[in-house]
């Protein structure tokens, strides 16, 4: 009999095992394929109307060290908030148009009115480290779609409610929308100006 109790205690030790790696399996860090397709990739709007984002390689998903690339699609009309992050980011735009606002001027109490670019298809840009920005599909006929990469993650970001909020008021949203159900923080990383 001594072999059937061995075998069934090895059956449900292995059931237990498995049903808690599938519970966990979202947020744990497995074996990835070298080559992904990104049609396949799971895509969200993380609570944000319009916004479709696909962490396509990531630092809290995929255990990117360095650098973590987003594919977005903004519908016409939705944007991000008006933030900056003491990291680089460089976009380029795969679809649609639309306009970055820019304030490069950290050394102010505000980011203050913010420079207007005109942001098309095939066009590229990058933030400066700290700049507060904006990108606003402002098409309102087609959608935006920006391939996103950024520096240092997993993102932390500070968000103002306009232009003219002083710098120290900014809210540190972090983990950021994203990174949220997988990264849990106790305590708010020291990221200043
Ligand atoms: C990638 O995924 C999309 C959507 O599922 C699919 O239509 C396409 O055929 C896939 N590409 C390859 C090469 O498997
Ligand atoms: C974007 O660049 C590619 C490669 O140079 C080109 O084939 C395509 O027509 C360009 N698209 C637009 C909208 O300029």
């Amino acid at each position: 009999m001594a072999w059937q109790w061995r075998l069934f205690g090895f059956l449900s030790l292995s059931l237990l095992v498995f049903s808690a790696t599938t519970n966990a399996s979202q947020c744990s860090i497995k074996w990835l394929p070298v080559v992904r397709n990104v049609s396949e990739l799971p895509q969200d709007d993380y609570g944000r109307r319009g916004l479709s984002h696909v962490t396509v390689a990531g630092s809290v998903l995929h255990g990117m060290k360095e650098v973590e690339v987003w594919l977005q699609t903004f519908s016409p009309g939705s944007r991000t908030p008006i933030h900056r992050h003491s990291c680089e980011e460089v976009f380029i735009v795969l679809k649609g148009s639309g306009t970055l606002y820019l304030a490069s001027s950290s050394h102010e109490k505000s980011p203050g009115k913010p420079q207007e670019y005109a942001i098309f298809s095939n066009s590229t840009f990058h933030i400066p480290v700290n700049d507060a920005h904006q990108v606003w599909n402002t098409n309102e006929h087609e959608d935006l779609q920006v391939l996103v990469i950024i520096s240092r993650p997993p993102v932390k970001v500070f968000i103002y409610d306009d232009w003219f909020m002083p710098h120290i008021a900014a809210r540190l949203k972090f983990p950021y929308y994203w990174d949220e159900q997988c990264l849990q923080v106790q305590a708010s990383p020291k990221d200043e100006l």
